[in-house]
């Protein structure tokens, strides 16, 4: 089974939400600590493709292997602004898959919004990296607010400027 990128499909919920609650049990690069329920997932899912959210998932086979979104700020004076996430299983990090996702994303991202923010910790160093080869720059960052297996980190806060 190859490895492909696509945009994401309701019936990929599930498998979405397995590759989302694995990375999120490592507890180490997002804020969850596990998957919200599928029901949830999939609600959430629906309301996404109906707003076109630029979202698109890494495949190998039927299995989803890694995710990547720009979600639109929900308040007025915020929503010239988009907010990027993404994830990787394990296995399938650090051989360029993040960087063809993250592309994908942001080039489905152009015209939407007037500006790109990118969140992560300070610890973590692949993420950091994909951010400044996306052309993201560090913007400001909140001290020990994110708490994770390891302990406190900072939230480094990376922002791109796109034209809309
Ligand atoms: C962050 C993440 C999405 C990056 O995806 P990836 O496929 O591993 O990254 P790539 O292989 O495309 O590498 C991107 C850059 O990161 C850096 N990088 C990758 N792996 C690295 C590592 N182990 N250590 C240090 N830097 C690393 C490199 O600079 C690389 O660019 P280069 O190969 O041109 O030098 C992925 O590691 C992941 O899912 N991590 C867990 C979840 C997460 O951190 N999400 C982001 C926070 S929302």
């Amino acid at each position: 089974m190859g490895l492909k990128i696509r945009p994401i499909a309701l019936a990929d919920a599930a498998s979405y939400r397995q590759c989302w609650d694995a990375v999120a049990k490592e507890r180490r690069y997002l804020y969850w600590y596990e998957a919200p329920p599928l029901w949830e997932v999939r609600a959430n899912l629906r309301r996404s493709l109906r707003k076109k959210t630029p979202m698109l998932v890494a495949v190998d086979g039927e299995r989803v292997v890694g995710w990547a979104a720009v979600y639109r700020a929900g308040v007025p004076a915020l929503s010239h602004g988009g907010d990027f996430l993404m994830f990787l299983l394990p296995e399938y990090r650090g051989k360029g898959l993040g960087t063809k996702l993250a592309a994908g994303v942001l080039k489905m991202s152009r015209g939407k919004f007037d500006m790109i923010l990118f969140c992560v910790v300070r610890k973590n160093k692949p993420a950091r990296e994909l951010g400044r080869k996306m052309g993201f720059e560090l913007c400001g960052e909140e001290k020990k607010s994110v708490k994770l297996a390891y302990g406190f980190d900072d939230l480094l806060i990376m922002q791109k400027q796109i034209r809309r």
